[in-house]
């Protein structure tokens, strides 16, 4: 248990010296708190300075950090170890953005030259179907590309092509179909023609039930259009860690791109999960991506402690959650183009830290993924800050701005950054009845024009928002989740906490079709069951 170290220990004694004290108090005792904690890595700065730390309590932190052995776990990970133990698997998903030259991991067998073959495939794939060779089964080329995926093989990809449309290649759609409710599939279909869609079941394990049932659908509707040509299978291809499962579905062996237990479905969108990205910006911009990506990495093995961003984010995250009991955290992106990211860092963290037991087994002893959501700025603003700046409720935030506009119209951008800064000084500072009164409020609306502060933020700030910038914020969270998982030392690479619901679902499916005898369930389940046949 990491609650028993010494280090734990001192921070607890820390955090009740620390939490009666103000942002205010501590902006107004250092004019040079943004000099100390802010952090730069290329083209990306970490304001950290409107956290309720202080220099002590990023010391204790960081004891803490070397006390839980975090370059030991990172060397781990890097040399092939079993360190998702659970599952018996390695994690290597930075391998999947290693240099063409670079060995990973760094003992065992080298796996960047098979990581290399399967990008090779991918740009063959993405220049056939952009150069118009690639055609389906009349002949016609390939306009619309759809995703069948969920989870991992979903939302990494959907974000990121939703962030970078300002990359988006001429001529060709890409649509992203999760939900086994048919609303989903049925509403892309309904613009699309058969003749010139090409559809990606991308399922690392290839026993997905929603996936299937969408990829069984998708076929049918190729099929009627298509007949039993032959030429159906220029219309699928399987991105899998399972290969046999994606032939015995039926897919052409030369259209099964191959990815590898070794990487985490929720840290696979480098691996051949990104097909549909790089298919929508052009294989070019998705080599930019898995740079970005590397040069994190690079800043995450290679960083003293106190200047590496991912383990001060994850500090920061231990910080608010262990030892403040926050319990929930925002992700504000002043960025339309961002507005998945908060979706998908719901998975990312959320499945990977969201575990009662460490990696013995033994309970973890405190919460630990915080309960992360969030929405873009400004449109959150008019919506649910009121109850970050009156509610009462401790709510870290990470604001996420781009110092340059991707879309520059005319006067935009310095409204949205003048937007984003207001915020989290308002959240940090609030407001003093005495500030209110001299604003001449009137006596009886003084309590309702009074907002407490003290609410902390990061602030992340990028050059731009591209694919290299994009890929380095993304590999920065990834690495924030493993070093979380090391500080609660807990496995963040497994998910049996979703099998339970699957297991019931595959128990209830009968049940709902009519079938079966409900007597062993519950009595809310046969009450739910029998609504459902009247
Ligand atoms: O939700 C559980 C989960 O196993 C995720 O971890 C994974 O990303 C998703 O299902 C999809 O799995 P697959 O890629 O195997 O279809």
């Amino acid at each position: 248990m990491s609650v028993d170290t010494p280090a734990w220990k001192a921070l607890v004694n820390h955090a009740a010296e620390q939490r009666v004290q103000h942002l205010r108090q501590l902006f107004a005792r250092d004019a040079q708190r943004f000099e100390r904690f802010s952090l730069q890595c290329e083209n990306l700065l970490l304001d950290y300075s409107k956290q309720r730390i202080s220099e002590q309590t990023m010391r204790l932190l960081r004891e803490l950090a070397i006390e839980c052995d975090i370059n030991g776990w990172r060397q781990r990970m890097l040399d092939g170890e079993l360190v998702n133990q659970t599952e018996g698997r390695a994690v290597l998903h930075m391998a999947l953005r290693a240099a063409p030259a670079e060995i990973l991991p760094r003992r065992g067998t080298n796996q960047v030259p098979a990581v290399q073959a399967v990008l090779a495939q991918m740009q063959r794939l993405c220049e056939s179907v952009h150069g118009g060779s690639w055609r389906g089964f009349s002949g016609e080329r390939i306009t619309d590309v759809v995703n069948l995926g969920i989870g991992g093989s979903d939302l990494g990809p959907r974000m990121a092509t939703r962030a970078l449309a300002a990359w988006q290649q001429p001529d060709i759609r890409v649509h992203f179909v999760a939900n086994v409710d048919g609303a989903d599939l049925a509403t892309t279909l309904a613009d699309l023609n058969p003749r010139s869609t090409l559809f990606i079941v991308s399922s690392k394990t290839f026993t997905t039930s929603e996936t299937l049932t969408n990829a069984n659908s998708a076929r049918q509707w190729l099929m009627a259009a298509a007949g039993e040509s032959e030429q159906v299978s220029r219309h699928f291809i399987a991105v899998t860690a399972n290969p046999e499962a994606a032939a015995f579905f039926g897919i052409a062996p030369e259209n099964i791109f191959e990815f590898w237990d070794w990487v985490g479905g929720r840290f696979s969108l480098w691996s051949a999960i990104g097909l549909p990205l790089a298919l929508a910006i052009g294989f070019h911009h998705f080599e930019a991506l898995l740079a970005g990506a590397r040069q994190m990495d690079t800043h995450f093995c290679s960083a003293p402690t106190e200047k590496n961003l991912p383990l001060t984010l994850a500090l920061l995250s231990l910080w608010n959650n262990s030892f403040l009991q926050a319990g929930s955290h925002a992700v504000l992106p002043y960025s339309q183009s961002l507005e998945l990211f908060p979706a998908y860092l719901q998975q990312l963290e959320m499945e990977s830290l969201g575990k009662q037991v460490d990696r013995a087994g033994q309970s973890v002893g405190v919460d630990t993924a915080p309960i992360l959501w969030g929405m873009p700025g400004t449109n959150g603003q008019h919506s649910f800050y009121q109850l970050l700046h009156q509610g009462g409720r401790l709510v870290p935030c990470d604001f996420i701005a781009l110092k340059q506009a991707d879309y520059p119209l005319p006067g935009h951008h310095p409204l949205l950054l003048a937007n984003c800064l207001a915020q989290s000084a308002a959240l940090a500072f609030g407001q003093t009845v005495e500030e209110a009164r001299a604003l001449g409020t009137p006596e009886e609306l003084i309590a309702h024009k009074v907002f407490p502060g003290n609410q902390p933020s990061n602030t992340l700030v990028l050059s731009q928002l591209d694919p290299h910038t994009l890929g380095q914020l993304i590999a920065l969270y990834e690495h924030k989740v493993f070093c979380l998982g090391v500080l609660w030392k807990l496995n963040p690479f497994d998910q049996w906490g979703v099998e339970l619901g699957k297991q019931l679902a595959t128990t209830l499916l009968p049940l709902v079709k009519g079938e079966g005898d409900a007597s062993g369930f519950d009595a809310s389940t046969r009450g739910l069951l029998a609504t459902l046949h009247e």
